[in-house]
C-alpha cells in the first residue's frame, strides 16, 4: 500500500466501534477464569484500537489499565471517551510499541490483546512479553486460529498471504505450552462477534468510500481488500475465527 492507500485504510476503519472481532461476553468470560487475581489488579491492554474492550474491562474489574497502542487516532478517541465516561482515575492511555514495551519485569497482574498479538506474532508476544507479567499472572489474547482442515483454495491462499504463522487450535496451545503459560481456557469467538461491532459497521464505511471515489482505482483497491476479507468470512466462517485464549505464567523450572 502507498502512503495515500494507508491513509484511506485508516479512514475506512476510524469510527467503528472496534477494530476487530469481539464481544462483551468473551472478556467477561475470560476475566472469571483468573481466580486468584488480586482485589486491585495492574492490567496493560496490548493494541488498545478504540478501547472498546478496554472499557468492558475497566467494568468489570477494580483494578487499573494501561491501554496502549500506536495510533495516534486511535488514541486520541479512547482518551475522549475516558474522560466522557469519568475513568480517568482507572484508565491510562500511552503511545507505544508493543514490540519495545518499556516497563520494569513484573509490572502486571493481567496482559490483555484482543485481535492485536498477530502483529508481534502470536509465539513472539507470547514469549516477548512474559517478563513483564508477575508470577502467575494470566494473559488473555485472540488470535485467528483455523476450526476446520481443508479450506477452499482461495481461503488458504488469502491466510497464507495475510498470516502465514495462523495455526489451528492445537497448534496455537502447542505454542502456548512452549512459552511458558499453562492453558487455563480457550473459547472460540461467536460469529456475532464478527458482525456486530466490526463487519458490520465496517461494510457500511466501505460502501459510502465506493461511492465517492468510484473514479479512483487506487482508493478502490483498498475497499476491495477489506471487501474480500469480509466477504471470505461470509462465505467460509466454519473453517477459522478468532480464539480467546487464556493462559497462566508458569513458575521458571
Ligand atoms: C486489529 S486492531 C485491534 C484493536 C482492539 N484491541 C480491538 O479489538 O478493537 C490492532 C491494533 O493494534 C495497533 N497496533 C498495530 N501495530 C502496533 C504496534 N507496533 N504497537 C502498538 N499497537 C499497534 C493498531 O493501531 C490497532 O489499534
Amino acid at each position: 500500500m502507498n502512503n495515500k492507500q494507508k491513509d484511506i485504510f485508516f479512514q475506512i476503519h476510524q469510527g467503528i466501534p472496534r477494530e476487530g472481532p469481539g464481544d462483551f461476553e468473551s472478556p467477561k468470560n475470560a476475566f472469571l477464569k483468573m481466580v486468584d487475581l488480586p482485589p486491585h489488579p495492574k492490567i496493560i491492554d496490548i493494541g488498545c484500537g478504540p478501547g472498546l474492550q478496554t472499557l468492558d474491562l475497566a467494568s468489570l474489574t477494580n483494578g487499573t489499565i494501561i491501554a496502549v497502542d500506536n495510533h495516534l487516532l486511535y488514541i486520541q478517541e479512547l482518551k475522549q471517551k475516558i474522560i466522557q465516561q469519568g475513568l480517568s482515575a482507572q484508565i491510562e492511555v500511552i503511545e507505544a510499541d508493543m514490540f519495545c514495551l518499556d516497563f520494569p519485569d513484573a509490572t502486571f497482574d493481567v496482559i490483555w490483546a484482543e485481535g492485536s498479538i498477530y502483529i508481534i506474532g502470536f509465539e513472539n508476544g507470547l514469549k516477548q512479553w512474559q517478563p513483564l507479567l508477575k508470577q502467575g499472572g494470566y494473559l488473555a489474547a485472540s488470535e485467528i486460529t483455523w476450526l476446520k482442515p481443508n479450506a477452499s483454495k482461495e481461503l488458504q491462499e488469502f491466510w497464507h498471504t495475510g498470516y502465514p504463522a495462523m495455526q489451528d487450535i492445537p497448534g496455537n496451545c502447542q505454542i502456548i505450552q512452549n512459552s511458558g503459560y499453562k492453558i487455563i481456557d480457550y473459547y472460540i469467538l461467536p460469529e456475532s462477534a464478527w458482525w456486530n461491532h466490526y463487519y458490520q459497521p465496517l461494510e457500511e464505511k466501505l460502501q459510502i468510500f465506493q461511492k465517492h471515489y468510484q473514479a479512483d482505482l487506487e482508493i478502490l483497491e483498498v475497499v476491495n481488500m477489506v471487501q474480500q476479507e469480509i466477504d471470505l468470512y461470509r462465505k467460509y466462517s466454519e473453517y477459522y475465527s478468532y480464539v480467546f485464549y487464556i493462559v497462566q505464567k508458569q513458575a521458571a523450572s
